[in-house]
């Protein structure tokens, strides 16, 4: 039986250069249920990824399948329903917060399921928002939210999570992550998620993709991964003082 998502072999160069190599040998593969903490230091390519996973960009080779299923031959719209990325800085589109949240319905056809969007509204501590709020006056917290719930109600088979509670105080930033946990228990849903709180990526994932000398240079099982990494670079990132002192390690 094929994998959720697999992906071989992905290279991608810098923007604007042909010649200087962001990442390559880039292979890996997701199962259901799966939840992956993505690492690394900055500008390694951890978004870039991502983005080329739910097709918002290409790589410059390399191939990936969803359920067997290459991208070459799926329809980019079909496919990010599946495989749906959550940007950091949230956009909303024009109209009000409820229009936001019926994009899906709108777009998809999918039913607007308004007691799931109350709930997860309340469990993101939401609900006293005046939904026919203008979204564009929303603050950056407010709208990364909004726009987690809009990608929730396309159950995609795949979240990719992109440093999803960096701009949020730490109250919400938890009631985020427990949402998530809380989805995905109930839904299955597999996610990729990056962050720089490796207390959070500890906390959420089953396994770890370290990125680092310009390729996925580690995929190994959480536990595994904070307690003892295979290579010297994660040694290293995890060897940082304020890790360490966020792992509780010194
Ligand atoms: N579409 C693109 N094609 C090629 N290179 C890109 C593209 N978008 C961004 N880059 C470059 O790739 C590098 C890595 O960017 P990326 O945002 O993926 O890193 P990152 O690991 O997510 O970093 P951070 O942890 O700071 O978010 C940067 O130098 C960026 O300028
Ligand atoms: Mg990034």
């Amino acid at each position: 039986m094929p994998k959720l998502l697999e992906f071989e072999q992905l290279k991608k160069s810098h923007a604007n250069s042909s010649e200087a190599l962001l990442f390559s040998h880039v292979s890996a593969a997701l199962d259901h249920h799966d939840r992956v903490a993505l690492l690394g230091i900055s500008g390694q390519g951890k978004s870039t990824l991502l983005r080329i996973l739910s097709l918002l960009d290409v790589a410059d080779e390399g191939d990936i399948r969803l359920e067997g299923v290459s991208s070459t031959q799926t329809d980019p719209i079909a496919w990010r329903k599946n495989v749906c990325y959550v940007a950091q800085q949230a956009v909303m589109l024009p109209g009000s917060v409820q229009d936001n949240l019926q994009t899906v319905h709108h777009l998809h056809h999918i039913p607007y399921d308004a007691q799931l969007v109350s709930k997860l509204l309340t469990q993101l501590g939401l609900d006293t928002m005046d939904l026919h709020k203008n979204a564009a006056d929303l603050s950056g917290g407010e709208k990364q939210r909004i726009a987690l719930i809009r990608s929730l109600l396309l159950r995609p088979k795949i979240l990719l999570l992109d440093e999803i509670t960096a701009s949020l105080d730490l109250s919400n930033a938890k009631r985020v992550e427990e949402m998530l946990q809380d989805w995905h228990r109930q839904e299955g849903t597999s996610m990729i998620w990056v962050t720089h709180q490796l207390e959070q990526a500890a906390r959420i994932s089953d396994y770890v993709w370290f990125m680092g000398n310009n390729t996925l240079l580690e995929k190994t099982a959480a536990g595994q991964f904070f307690k003892q990494p295979e290579t010297e670079l994660a040694r290293q990132f995890l060897d940082q003082p304020l890790v360490r002192g966020e792992l509780c390690l010194s």
